[in-house]
C-alpha cells in the first residue's frame, strides 16, 4: 500500500501546490475574518508604529513597508492611503503568491524582499506557514500522515530537538505542530531588515498552555471547518510564539489589545448628545467605537500576539 504524505507535505500542497487554495488566488477575505478586514484602525496603529520607526532612522528617503503574506492587499492598501505624512518617502509592497487587486502606488512582489529600511509586518503569515504533525502514540512520538480526503494514518517515531524544547509530549494522543520551520522563516524574514523591524502578528500558544490535540483546523467561506488538505480550504494552526520569539533575537511581544493601547488606539464612545445634533456623526463615532472593541477583545482579535523585533534602531511599542 502506497504510504500517505505526512502533514507538512500534505499541508503545502493544498495550500501552495500547483491548484493550492493560495497559491489559485484564494482571498483570505472570502474565507476568514483578520484585523485588516475590520476597518481603517488597524492600519492607523501600524502607522503609529511606522512614524516611530521613521523618526528611529532619521527619516530615510525611501522608508519601506513591506506587508508579506499581504492576502487581498488591504493593509497595504490602508497603510498607503495614509502616507500623506511621510511627505512621499513611504514605499509601500504587498509580498503575496497571486497579485491582489492594489491601488496605483502600491507595489507587488510574489518575493521576499532582499532587503527593507522601515517596516515589515507579517500579518497572520506565519499560522499558514505548514507544519509536521506529530501525536503520542504508545510510549513514541510519531509522524501523522493524511491523504486528501482527511484520513490519517500513524507513521515512523520522530525525534525533533524543536519538540524537545519547546512543545514536549507525554500522554497518549497528545499532538503538536513542530514549529522549526516557521522560526526559521520568522528569523529570515527580520534578518532581511536591513534598519528598522519587523512586526508579526497572530494566534498563538505558549510552553505550558500548548493546545493537548494541537490547533490544526480549516477555514472556508467564513466557517471553521476540518483541515482537509484537498486544496478547498484554508488549512492553519496556531504559532508557538515563544519559540519563534527566541529565533529573532531580542524582540518585544505584546497582546495586540495591549500593542493598540501603546499605540493610542482606544475606545471612545460617542459624545453625550451628539446623536440628537450630529446623527450621522454619531453612526460613525460608534461604528469606530464598534470596529476599536472588536480589534481589543482578550477572547478574539485583541488576544492575538504582536512580536516586534527591531534592527539596528531601538524601536518600541511601550518602550518607544
Ligand atoms: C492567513 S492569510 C493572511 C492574509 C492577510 N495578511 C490578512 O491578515 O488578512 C496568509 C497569506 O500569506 C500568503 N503567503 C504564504 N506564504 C507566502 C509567501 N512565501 N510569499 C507570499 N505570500 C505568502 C498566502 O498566500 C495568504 O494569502
Amino acid at each position: 500500500m502506497m504510504e500517505l504524505p505526512d502533514w507538512h507535505s500534505a499541508w503545502r500542497a493544498a495550500l501552495y501546490g500547483p491548484t493550492g487554495f493560495f497559491a489559485r488566488g484564494a482571498r483570505p477575505a472570502d474565507h476568514f475574518r483578520t484585523s485588516p478586514l475590520v476597518g481603517p484602525e488597524l492600519a492607523e496603529a501600524v502607522v503609529e508604529l511606522l512614524d516611530r520607526v521613521d523618526r528611529a532612522l532619521d527619516r530615510p528617503n525611501p522608508l519601506d513597508f513591506v506587508d508579506v503574506g499581504a492576502g487581498g492587499g488591504e493593509l497595504a492598501a490602508q497603510v498607503h492611503a495614509l502616507s500623506g505624512r511621510f511627505g512621499g518617502r513611504l514605499r509601500v509592497r504587498a509580498v503575496e503568491l497571486a497579485r491582489p487587486a492594489l491601488p496605483a502606488g502600491v507595489e507587488w512582489s510574489s518575493e521576499l524582499p532582499d532587503q527593507v529600511t522601515g517596516l515589515v509586518i507579517a500579518h497572520e503569515w506565519l499560522d499558514s506557514l505548514p507544519c509536521r504533525v506529530v501525536q503520542v502514540h504508545g510510549s513514541r512520538v510519531v509522524e501523522v500522515h493524511v491523504s486528501a480526503d482527511g484520513t490519517e494514518s500513524l507513521g515512523d517515531p520522530v525525534s525533533s530537538e524543536w519538540l524537545d524544547a519547546w512543545w514536549p509530549l507525554s500522554a497518549e494522543g497528545q499532538r503538536a505542530e513542530i514549529g522549526s520551520g516557521r522560526d526559521a522563516a520568522w528569523a529570515d524574514l527580520v534578518a532581511r531588515v536591513a534598519a528598522g523591524a519587523a512586526l508579526a502578528v497572530d494566534y498563538g500558544h505558549f510552553a505550558g498552555a500548548r493546545p493537548f490535540a494541537g490547533s490544526l483546523t480549516g477555514y472556508r467561506s467564513g466557517r471553521q471547518v476540518a483541515p482537509v488538505p484537498d486544496g478547498s480550504c484554508d488549512i492553519t494552526a496556531h504559532v508557538a510564539f515563544d519559540a519563534v520569539a527566541a529565533a529573532a533575537g531580542p524582540c518585544e511581544l505584546l497582546t495586540q489589545r495591549e500593542a493598540l493601547a501603546a499605540l493610542g488606539t482606544s475606545v471612545e464612545p460617542p459624545a453625550a448628545g451628539l446623536a440628537a445634533r450630529d446623527p450621522l456623526g454619531w453612526l460613525a463615532a460608534s461604528a469606530r467605537a464598534g470596529r476599536v472593541a472588536e480589534l481589543r477583545d482578550p477572547a478574539g482579535l485583541g488576544g492575538f500576539h504582536w512580536l516586534l523585533c527591531p534592527r539596528s534602531a531601538p524601536i518600541g511599542l511601550v518602550r518607544a
